[in-house]
Order: C-alpha cells, then structure tokens, then sequence
C-alpha cells in the first residue's frame, strides 16, 4: 500500500513529489480536479468524472489534458501506487507562469494525480448516523464561479466546514444565496419525506455530484421516487430521514441537523435500503458488471 502521486508525467513518492510555487494551483487555486475511488480494483464512475472534470475546465477556459494523456496518467499511477482499493484525485492547474490574474499570461496547464489508499469514513457513521449544521456561510451564487465547477477553490467549503465543526457536527449545509438547501462542504443531501426522495435542484447552485447522480439512477430503478427540487432549512430540519452522498463516503446516513433529531434517531428505512443499493451498485462495479 502506498502513495504514488503524479505530476506532469513524473511520478514518485509524496515526499518527493514537487510543483512550482508559481503554479497557479498553488497561488490562486486556479484548478479543476475530481476525487474518486476503486471497487476491487476498478474505478467507479471514471466516465462520469472526466466527463465532469473537462465540463469544469471548459467552464474556466482551462485548456484540458487529452483523454490518451489523461488515461495513461491515471492507469500509470493506479499501477505504481498498488493499492488494493484506491482513492484518486486528478488535478488540473492552469500552470506556471508570471504573478497575475489573466489567464493568457500561463505556460501550460499542469496535470496532478494522487493515488492513494482508500480509506472510508469511521464505521460508527454508518452505523448511528451523522450530524450536520447549517450554516452562515452561503454556497457561492452562480454569478460567481458556478458551483457546478469543481474547482481547487474551496476556502468557501472550507469556512463552511469550520462553522460546523464549531458547532459539534460532522458535516456543513450551505444555502444558496436566496436561502434555498444547496449542499454540503463536500457532498449532496437528500432528504425524505412522504416515502419520496427529495435532494436540491442542481438549478440551486450546486455540484452535480456523481454520487448524487448514481444515486438517483439507482432509487428510480427501485422504485423509489425522487424529487430534484427546493427544499428550506426547516425541510432539513424536520425531515422524516436524511442522508449526504460523495464519492468516497458512497450513501451516510443523517441522523440529527442542527439541534433537531431526525426520525427516531437511527438510519431510516429508505436510507438503509440505499445504501444497501448503493453498496450492491459498487460490487457489481468490482466484479465489472456494470454498463
Ligand atoms: N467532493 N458537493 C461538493 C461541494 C463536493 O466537493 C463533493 C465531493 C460533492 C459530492 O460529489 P461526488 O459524488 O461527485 O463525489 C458534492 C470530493 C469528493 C472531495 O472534495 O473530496
């Protein structure tokens, strides 16, 4: 098991591994990037998250590594890592190039993979549920950078997060500007209500997260209904059930939003059936059973 990170075709060690202090990564976090994992060895979803990763780059006028320079990056440092289930995250940086704001000024982009060791959130998380907070912090509007971008900006994510843990919770609820549930610091929420899956719009303002996504594929397919609409804090609040998807936690369970308990305290019934769901969609992944 260990950590093999790549940068612009070199790959070493994390100690070893080294990027310009004039990358604009690192000085405005001028990037794009995507974080995923392996099930038995198999990336989950890696279509979904090129496809998301090079709509996020178009968005900030990044110019994008080619798909065979990219796939070879990715199955190069999967190989060298040799983990036996990995975490993958895949950057792309405007580059180097002078101290300034205007993107024609840069060399070429970088590209960055980190492969490492998939390490799952604690067990006990699943088991008795999750805490979240909403909080102050907005989700940035649309008219700033969409949050459909997943960009290497997180330091609004961040604060969110910060206000939460101040709070005791695990994780953080923005709203958008307009008060609306957008999401968490890094993942979606669903809620349900009425034996219907209701999670935020993605005309809210938020990330189209892949797990969100699968998610949502996969409640329909069982005949589970889900709504993508609005929901206001007092939804979340007084929820029959909630849970947060991304795409290392998969499907977790909420069990309290702020100082409100939701349902009787434990995972509910339509939560455990998804993760259930979710868990069998990933075994199928391992056994490359999937379209
Ligand atoms: N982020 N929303 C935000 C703001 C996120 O950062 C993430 C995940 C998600 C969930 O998306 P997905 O299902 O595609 O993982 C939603 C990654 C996992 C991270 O920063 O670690």
């Amino acid at each position: 098991m260990s950590v093999r990170v790549y940068v612009n075709g070199i790959i070493s060690d994390r100690e070893s591994a080294v990027i310009s202090i004039f990358d604009r990564g690192f000085l405005y976090g001028d990037s794009v990037y995507e974080v995923l994992r392996t099930s038995g060895g198999r990336t989950v979803d890696m279509d979904r998250h090129l496809d998301r990763l090079l709509r996020s780059g178009a968005s900030i006028a990044l110019a994008m590594p080619a798909p065979d320079e990219l796939g070879r990056a990715i199955e190069d440092t999967l190989a060298a890592a040799q983990n036996p289930e990995s975490y993958l995250r895949i950057i792309v940086t405007r580059g180097g190039g002078p101290i300034t704001l205007d993107i024609r000024e840069p060399e070429r982009s970088s590209l960055v993979l980190i492969a490492a060791p998939l390490v799952m959130p604690p067990a006990e998380l699943y088991e008795r549920g999750a805490s979240l907070a909403i909080v102050g912090v907005e989700r940035t509007s649309r008219r700033a950078v969409d949050p459909a971008v997943k960009s290497g900006n997180y330091l609004n994510n961040i604060m969110a997060l910060a206000e939460a843990k101040r709070a005791g919770a695990y994780e953080a609820i923005m709203c958008s500007p307009d008060g609306r549930v957008a999401e968490g610091s890094t993942s979606n929420l669903f809620v349900a209500r009425g034996g219907r899956l209701v999670t935020p719009a993605l005309a809210t303002g938020i990330l189209s997260g892949i797990t969100r996504m699968r998610v949502i594929d996969i409640a329909r397919a069982a005949d589970l209904a889900v709504d993508e609409g609005d929901l206001r804090p007092d939804d979340v609040r007084g929820a029959e059930e909630a849970f947060i998807t991304s795409s290392i936690r998969g499907v977790m369970p909420v069990t309290q939003v702020d100082d409100r308990v939701i349902g009787d305290g434990a995972p509910g019934p339509i939560t455990r059936r998804l993760m259930e769901l979710y868990t069998r969609y990933l075994a199928d992944v391992a056994r490359g059973a999937t379209a």
